[in-house]
């Protein structure tokens, strides 16, 4: 290529890349906002029980009125609160911050080193230290109670029917991660958990991971939302719970694995 030519092509994809910026910003006022430090005082969300609440725009995008973090609720002690509410309630904006480009999950006061930090500034950790949730049976079938509840709901919103529900059929309190959080820090082997947690397995990976499901008889389950997550690899259940057998593979196994650590990574991995 000759200078002159190069030149025009430089000019040319300037020219683009100004104008996608543009549109960039016009379609996103939030992060024009947002980078506006006087702006940005006032766009502040109060916890007053006027204060605007943008978000059901995040919903617009992200579907998590579900299998997230609970939200639309009244806290018990709102006085002093750590974060603003809306409304009085938690809504997304209580614990994430709107600008995209923010820190890692956009949450309020972050980075963390440690996601739970951020838990605990809100929910109490001896609360859950006594808790045993993976014990389930007394020993003679019948379901052992948590708070005054069956310890499914602990995890799940409606009691599951072992005899019918499958992977897909139950519902949880939260999204999974936010489960085991209460009471465990993510994996030992952060490089590790950063490859795995939340990832989407490929199409081709999907067709192994059915294939392998079949050979080994056992489940692997993406839910919610077809992404790998703890119970992805851990089966949280009792032995004796879980009746179909594929499902109860893993239960109180050795760190509750579905299979044996030397043999999972087959399940999705294809290494032959
Ligand atoms: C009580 C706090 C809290 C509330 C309320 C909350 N989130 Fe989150 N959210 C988190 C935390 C903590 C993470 C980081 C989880 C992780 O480390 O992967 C997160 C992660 C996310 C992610 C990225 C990870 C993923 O699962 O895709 C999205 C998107 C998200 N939140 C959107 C929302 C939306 C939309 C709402 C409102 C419906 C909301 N959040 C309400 C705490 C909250
Ligand atoms: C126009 C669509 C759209 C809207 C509106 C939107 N998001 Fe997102 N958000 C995305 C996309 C796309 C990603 C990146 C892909 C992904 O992780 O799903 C993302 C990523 C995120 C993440 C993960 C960031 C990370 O560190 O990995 C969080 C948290 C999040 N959004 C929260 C919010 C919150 C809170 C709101 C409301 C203020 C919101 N989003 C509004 C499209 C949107
Ligand atoms: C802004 C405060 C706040 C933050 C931050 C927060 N939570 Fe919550 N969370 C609540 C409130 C309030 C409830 C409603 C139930 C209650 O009163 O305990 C709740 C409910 C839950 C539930 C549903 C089961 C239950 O006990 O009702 C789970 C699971 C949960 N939180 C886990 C987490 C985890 C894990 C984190 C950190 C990643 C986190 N929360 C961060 C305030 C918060
Ligand atoms: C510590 C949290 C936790 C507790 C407590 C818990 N579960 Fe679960 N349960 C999960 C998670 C996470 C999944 C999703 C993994 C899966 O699909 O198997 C699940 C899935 C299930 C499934 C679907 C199994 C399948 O075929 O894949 C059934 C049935 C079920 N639970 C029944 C129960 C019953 C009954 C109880 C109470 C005796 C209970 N669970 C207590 C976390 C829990
Ligand atoms: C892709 C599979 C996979 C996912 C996803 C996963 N784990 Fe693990 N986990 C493992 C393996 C494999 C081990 C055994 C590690 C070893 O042998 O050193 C393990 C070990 C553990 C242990 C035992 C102590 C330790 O860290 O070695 C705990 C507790 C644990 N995981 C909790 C979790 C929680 C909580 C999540 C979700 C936030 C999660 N895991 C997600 C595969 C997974
Ligand atoms: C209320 C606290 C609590 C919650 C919530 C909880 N666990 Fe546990 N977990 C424990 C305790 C206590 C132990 C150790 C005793 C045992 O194994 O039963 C344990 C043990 C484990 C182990 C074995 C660790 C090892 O070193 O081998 C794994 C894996 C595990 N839990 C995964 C999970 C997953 C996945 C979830 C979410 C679906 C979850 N736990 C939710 C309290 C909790
Ligand atoms: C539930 C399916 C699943 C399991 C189980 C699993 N992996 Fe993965 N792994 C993935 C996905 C998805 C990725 C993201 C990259 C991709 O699509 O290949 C990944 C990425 C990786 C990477 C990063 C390099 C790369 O290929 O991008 C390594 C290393 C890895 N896995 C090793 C392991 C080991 C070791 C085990 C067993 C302890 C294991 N995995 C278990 C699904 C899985």
């Amino acid at each position: 290529m000759n200078k002159e030519k190069f030149t025009r092509w430089h000019l040319l994809t300037l020219g683009c890349l100004t104008v996608l910026f543009i549109v960039f910003l016009s379609g996103n006022p939030g992060v024009v906002r947002a980078q506006d430090p006087s702006v940005l005082v006032q766009s502040l969300p109060s916890s007053s029980p006027t204060g605007t609440d943008s978000s059901p725009k995040c919903l617009g995008c992200h579907k998590y009125r579900e299998n997230h973090h609970p939200v639309d609720i009244v806290p018990a002690q709102p006085a002093n609160y750590p974060f603003p509410l809306y409304n009085g309630k938690i809504m997304c904006l209580t614990c994430h911050i709107e600008d995209h480009l923010g820190s890692v999950n956009l949450l309020r006061g972050g980075p963390y080193l440690d996601e739970r930090e951020f838990c605990f500034k809100c929910h109490s950790e001896g609360n859950y230290a006594k808790i045993d949730p993976h014990i389930m049976l007394d020993g003679h079938g019948n379901i052992l109670n948590v708070n005054g509840r069956p310890v499914c709901l602990f995890c799940h919103l409606v009691k599951p029917n072992p005899a019918t529900d499958r992977t897909g059929d139950v519902l949880f309190r939260a999204d999974v991660a936010f489960l085991c959080w209460r009471c465990h820090p993510s994996m030992a082997n952060p490089l590790f958990f950063k490859e795995h947690f939340l990832v989407t397995p490929s199409m081709e990976m999907r067709r192994y991971i059915n294939e392998q499901e079949q050979r080994l008889q056992v489940t692997i389950p993406l839910v919610p939302r077809d992404r790998i997550t703890c119970s992805t690899c851990h089966n949280p259940h009792q032995k004796g719970v879980i009746i179909y057998s594929p499902s109860a593979s893993g239960a109180d196994a050795l760190h509750r694995l579905r299979l044996p650590a030397d043999e999972i990574c087959i399940v999705c991995h294809n290494v032959m």
